[in-house]
């Protein structure tokens, strides 16, 4: 099992395979994806030795991040090897959402179990404000095809002063009827989003005491259930998740290591820079990986120094995939 000398166990890996995204979110791709230099992403080949190192290593749950995963063509094919993979139990994807209505079928159909969709604003002008594109209504029946199909379904919202701050009770009353897990996450300083940052972050604290006071429970976790902290409510179909980066103790529960997509790894969402392991994907070397990654994660820091305003070289989280 991958560990860390913190105790911190690794059965989660969140995988990109491209950085690009069709999307410009304000807090993440303001001017929408620059394609500044030649990518040259995994290939399905070399995403088959990374998952079958880590699943040898421990690892259960696959995560497929971008940018935007379903911008690439071989999307499901990628599913399929990561959910026949032994070892890997669950397969799960974040994505914007703009092809989810299209496409969830083929996703379940090759092993996908569950599905992380952003949505920063129920309201569509607000959201199109956000992202840049006049999709929510498509991702909303999306989201109603995902849940018929049984998958299950997490919706992300990242909490921004001016633009979303006033729509809690809104996403509340959205949930009440409808079983999905809502992650409402702090924003996260980047490298290029410092001003924004200054102008929309919000403290989750707030809501945790206002959920509290609604007659809102957290769940008991354990160690193993990383950093969200879990509130439920006897009259509610939903969850919450508050995700809150700057609170004490957040990077304790981290149980997650990250593949970005041109194949390096990130320790930490903010680590200085990813560590090559490319050379051993491009020669199948799965028993080399393994060796190599047990070293690695000797080199896994506490925490993210985030609170110090440190961000790292994470110019922005399309990188990395949150
Ligand atoms: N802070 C917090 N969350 C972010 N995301 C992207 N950039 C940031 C940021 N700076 C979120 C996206 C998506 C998830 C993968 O990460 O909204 O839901
Ligand atoms: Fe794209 Fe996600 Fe960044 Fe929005 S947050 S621009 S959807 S990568």
């Amino acid at each position: 099992m991958l560990e860390d000398k913190f105790g911190r166990r690794f059965h989660y890996l969140r995988l990109s395979i491209t950085d690009v995204c069709n999307f410009s979110c304000n807090y993440c791709l303001p001017d929408g994806y620059a394609c500044d230099s030649h990518r040259d992403f995994l290939s399905l080949e070399e995403i088959t030795t990374l998952v079958q190192c880590f699943a040898q290593l421990g690892t259960s749950k696959i995560r497929i991040t971008g940018g935007e995963p379903s911008l690439r063509k071989d999307l499901s094919a990628i599913i399929a090897q990561c959910a026949k993979t032994p070892g890997i139990k669950q397969v799960a994807m974040t994505t914007n959402g703009y092809r989810l209505e299209k496409d969830i079928e083929q996703w379940q159909s090759a092993g996908l179990h569950s599905i992380n969709v952003s949505i920063d604003s129920l309201d569509p002008r607000q959201f199109a404000a956000i992202t840049g594109h006049d999709k929510l209504e498509s991702i909303m029946r999306g989201i109603d095809k995902a849940l018929t199909l049984g998958l299950k379904v997490k919706v992300n919202a990242v909490l921004l002063r001016q633009y979303n701050a006033h729509e809690l009770t809104t996403f509340l009353n959205w949930i009440k009827h409808l079983p999905v897990s809502l992650r409402l996450i702090e924003l996260m300083q980047t490298g290029e989003n410092t001003q924004f940052f200054k102008q929309q972050h919000l403290s989750g604290e707030p809501i945790k005491r206002q959920l509290l006071t609604q007659g809102w429970v957290q769940t008991l976790r354990d160690k193993t259930a990383g950093p969200a902290e879990e509130f439920f409510h006897p009259d509610y179909a939903g969850k919450i998740g508050l995700i809150m980066p700057y609170s004490k103790d957040f990077c304790a529960s981290c149980n997650r290591l990250r593949i970005a997509a041109t194949g390096k790894l990130h320790l930490c969402l903010f680590a200085e820079q990813g560590l090559d392991i490319r050379h051993y994907l491009l020669e199948n070397d799965v028993q080399g990986l393994a060796v190599e990654l047990t070293k690695l994660l000797g080199d896994k820091e506490a925490t993210h120094w985030l609170q110090d305003g440190y961000t790292g070289a994470t110019k922005h989280l399309a990188m990395l995939g949150g």
